[in-house]
């Protein structure tokens, strides 16, 4: 079946984020939203059917994860990354970032280190101090338009109080999907330090062509013992109202940990939909994925030819995953400090200001492109009468 991803639909008045919330997070209610991470695209038609069904029954009281749950997590893992778990090392949480609180929670004490790598989903640090930790940045580095890791950054900001790293694979918002070789050395220095590391993978399965997720764990068995692995349906399939992920944990002793931390804070209790929607996704919903990388890798190129015939002064970090673009703006004439109100009032396109990732991320901004083309070239519009405008004046 061929998906229509061009139809816009309008999700006004579904007390979602992105749309409703514009007013009372940007001031403004007639920006473009191409903000928060997700999609302007229905879900896959068979969990949608599968859902529908499930409301009919009409009693939605407790649930428990049916066995064929984790079936379907293991077998997709396996088959879509070539990473062989088993079931038993499966945890659950209602989101990733739950489960982040939950390891740093269980895995080191008030005062202890926890390394980011910045520019980077910005709840990371806000999270860590919140939870009293400290936020060590191993800044990424840029170098023609690409992102690579500092090593020699991370090995001299290692002491005996750094007990974490959250490593973000593939990486948001800069795109990268991390190589072997760079996953391997990463982990070396984690191991020789024994430091855990948490792979943040829920961005892993919408990676563009010429590029391959590896999930950190699944290079080693010591990689493995050594990790906990964050992984949900909900970037995906577009399901993250839902609430569903899955950690996986290797390491006995770390998992009874997580298990006990989640036991004790009354959270891991599943809701029937999200359950529902996560095994059907992983089942049958490949083929929309695939179609909806495809329609997500058009709107990319149309975007970064836009932007090279129209907005030189705008250069697009060219993702190799997620459907977040990283815009380095610096080229245009206004100050970091003037960037994101030129964008919101100028241009009026909501986007994710850069300094939120991390200091270094001043002079970009985060632009969401999964939404209808039409959506994205309106936006793309906007912004160039915004900088033409600016140059004039
Ligand atoms: C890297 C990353 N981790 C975690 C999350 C949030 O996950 P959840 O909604 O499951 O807490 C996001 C959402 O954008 C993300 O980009």
């Amino acid at each position: 079946m061929k998906h229509d991803f061009d139809q816009v639909i309008s999700r006004v008045n579904t007390a979602c984020e992105k749309w409703d919330d514009l007013q009372n997070r940007f001031g403004v209610s007639d920006a473009i939203p191409m903000w928060v991470a997700d999609m302007d695209f229905t879900s896959p038609p068979p969990v949608i059917e599968a859902l529908r069904q499930r409301v009919e029954h009409g009693i939605y009281g407790y649930t428990y994860r049916p066995d064929s749950y984790a079936e379907a997590i293991v077998d997709w893992v396996k088959r879509r990354h070539h990473w062989p778990i088993d079931r038993k090392w499966i945890a659950h949480s209602p989101g990733v970032l739950a489960a982040l609180s939950t390891i740093i929670l269980t895995c080191s004490q008030p005062g202890d280190k926890v390394i980011i790598q910045t520019p980077v989903y910005h709840p990371f640090s806000r999270t860590i101090k919140a939870l009293g930790r400290e936020v060590v940045n191993n800044p990424l580095h840029l170098e023609n338009g690409r992102y690579t890791m500092d090593f020699a950054d991370l090995e001299a900001k290692i002491d005996s109080t750094v007990k974490i790293l959250v490593l973000c694979n593939p990486h948001n918002p800069v795109g990268r999907v991390w190589t072997g070789e760079e996953l391997t050395r990463l982990g070396q220095i984690c191991i020789q330090n024994n430091i855990l590391v948490v792979s943040d993978e829920i961005h892993c399965d919408v990676v563009y062509k010429g590029h391959k997720h590896i999930p950190f764990a699944s290079i080693s068995e010591e990689f493995a013992d050594q990790s906990i692995t964050c992984i949900a349906p909900s970037k995906t399939f577009n399901l993250a109202g839902l609430q569903t992920s899955c950690i996986i944990i290797p390491n006995e002793n770390w998992r009874d940990r997580f298990n006990q931390s989640m036991n004790s804070l009354n959270i891991g209790s599943p809701n029937p939909f999200g359950i529902l929607a996560a095994e059907i996704a992983y089942r049958e919903g490949e083929e929309w994925l695939e179609q909806v990388i495809d329609y997500l890798q058009g709107n990319l190129d149309f975007l970064i030819r836009y932007f090279q015939e129209n907005i030189p002064q705008v250069k697009v970090i060219q993702p190799e995953s997620t459907y977040l673009v990283w815009l380095d703006c610096r080229g245009l004439s206004v100050t970091t400090d003037e960037l994101d109100k030129f964008m919101l009032n100028k241009a009026r396109v909501a986007m994710n200001e850069g300094f939120i990732f991390g200091e270094d991320g001043a002079g970009f901004m985060r632009m969401n492109i999964a939404c209808p083309r039409s959506i994205v070239a309106k936006s793309l519009r906007q912004i160039e009468d915004a900088v033409h405008f600016l140059c004039r004046a």
